[in-house]
């Protein structure tokens, strides 16, 4: 069918025609909003889940409403190469947002005085001042440069004046899990500063499944402070919605046994749905309807894709001794690998040069550790596609 037409979108953060299964997490930041705008407390939220489940997109789409509700809004991304840029782009960020907030410059109450001010003085102190408040810097406030201490400043300044004007600010921080542990210490003591001045600050972090864990190791409180939400593959009725309403919106009916087997063969990931149903589509004759046989050429086609770009970008990326780390995680079938069993699996003698292939792979966002002693794949499928590589090479 025509491509021009075809409604799926595989990509990183590339907003879904549907976006399914997601109505819980997105009700549970609807509640936060509300009562902050009443002034009742809540707690922030951190989503943690695979590669490609989708938390880009959820936390694109609370921005949204967040935006939509006149709410400061905050977007930043952590880079694990490159930390310092974090604290710049927090403060343009905040900056922006503030900017964004007109009323303040039109009616300067003391409370939205003292938040400008602190923004600046954050911004100063940070070495990112390319978009200017026009207004001077608060002294002795958010001025130190160090992250610790301006943002449970900025929490308790800003959130003041949010407060006032029955708003609230939200930071929302994407690949989370790349933060150091300073900054995540950062992060949680500005929430909790946020719980005991009662004021409506909250950071609304995306990342990989161990972002609880690296949270909690940054502070021990940070088990309490976090409403923790697993972004996961899609149940089967909303796979199924993932799937069929695009092509409904354009008059494409999917029929049930095609429905099926794209659900089966992307185990629900939002990825993969995207993936398959853009290449089902390209696939099918038409011209308003998609059966078995569409689904077969195109879920083959779309696993070439996959293996192309999903898969065949990270494993080109690693080294001779990573790919050898790799391949002995694969008989634990994407399910977290002990790091005993796959000494073991390479074979004793190499013990000692097992770290640097797990530090540099978990650098490199391929891997993660679960817990203490634990590897696993960030991506679903990892262990499929590391199977296929050695079956094609032995051919
Ligand atoms: N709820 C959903 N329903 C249907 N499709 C979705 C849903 N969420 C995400 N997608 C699709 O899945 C793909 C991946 O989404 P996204 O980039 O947000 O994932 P991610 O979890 O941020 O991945 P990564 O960890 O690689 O950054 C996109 O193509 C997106 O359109
Ligand atoms: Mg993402």
């Amino acid at each position: 069918m025509d491509p021009r037409t075809n409604p799926y979108n595989p990509g990183a953060g590339l907003r879904p025609a549907a976006l399914a299964g997601r109505d819980a997490d997105i009700e549970a930041f609807e509640i936060l909003a509300d009562r902050a705008e009443r002034g009742l407390l809540g707690r922030s939220i951190v989503f943690s889940g695979l590669r490609g489940v989708g938390k880009t997109v959820l936390l694109a789409e609370l921005a949204g409403r967040a935006l939509e509700r006149s709410w400061l809004v905050v977007q930043v991304e952590a880079e694990h190469t490159q930390p310092d840029h974090f604290s710049r782009a927090l403060a343009t960020e905040l900056a922006n947002a503030a900017r964004r907030q007109r009323s303040w410059f039109e009616r300067t109450t003391d409370k939205i005085k003292q938040a400008l001010g602190s923004i600046t003085s954050f911004q100063a102190a940070v070495g990112a001042e390319g978009v200017s408040l026009g207004i001077e810097r608060l002294p002795g406030r958010a001025d130190t440069g160090n992250l610790q201490f301006d943002l449970v400043d900025l929490a308790e300044i800003v959130g003041a004046a949010a407060r006032d004007d029955h708003i609230g600010v939200a930071v929302f921080i994407d690949e989370m899990q790349d933060l150091t542990a300073e900054q995540m210490s950062a992060i949680c003591r500005s929430c909790h500063r946020a719980g005991q001045a009662a004021t409506p600050w909250f950071v609304i972090g995306g990342g990989l499944p161990n972002l609880p864990t690296r949270l909690a190791e940054a502070e021990s409180y940070a088990e309490r402070l976090f409403d923790y939400r697993k972004i996961d593959r899609l149940a089967i009725d909303d796979a199924t919605v993932a799937l069929v309403e695009p092509a409904a919106d354009q008059h494409v009916a999917w029929d049930a046994d095609a429905t099926q087997f794209v659900l089966d063969e992307s185990g629900g990931y939002p990825y993969f749905l995207q993936q398959f149903g853009k290449t089902v589509w390209d696939a099918a004759a038409g011209p308003d309807s998609i059966d078995l046989d569409d689904a077969t050429i195109g879920v083959a086609e779309g696993q070439e894709q996959l293996d192309i770009g999903f898969y065949s970008s990270r494993w080109e990326r690693a080294t001779k001794a990573e790919r050898e780390f790799l391949r002995a995680m694969a008989p634990d079938n994407g399910e977290p690998s002990r790091i005993g069993d796959i000494t073991e699996r390479l074979n004793k003698a190499r013990t000692q040069s097992l770290g640097p292939a797990r530090a540099s792979l978990i650098g490199k966002g391929i891997v993660y550790a679960p817990e203490h002693g634990m590897i696993a794949y960030t991506v679903p499928g990892m262990a499929d596609y590391v199977r296929r590589r050695d079956e094609d090479e032995t051919e």
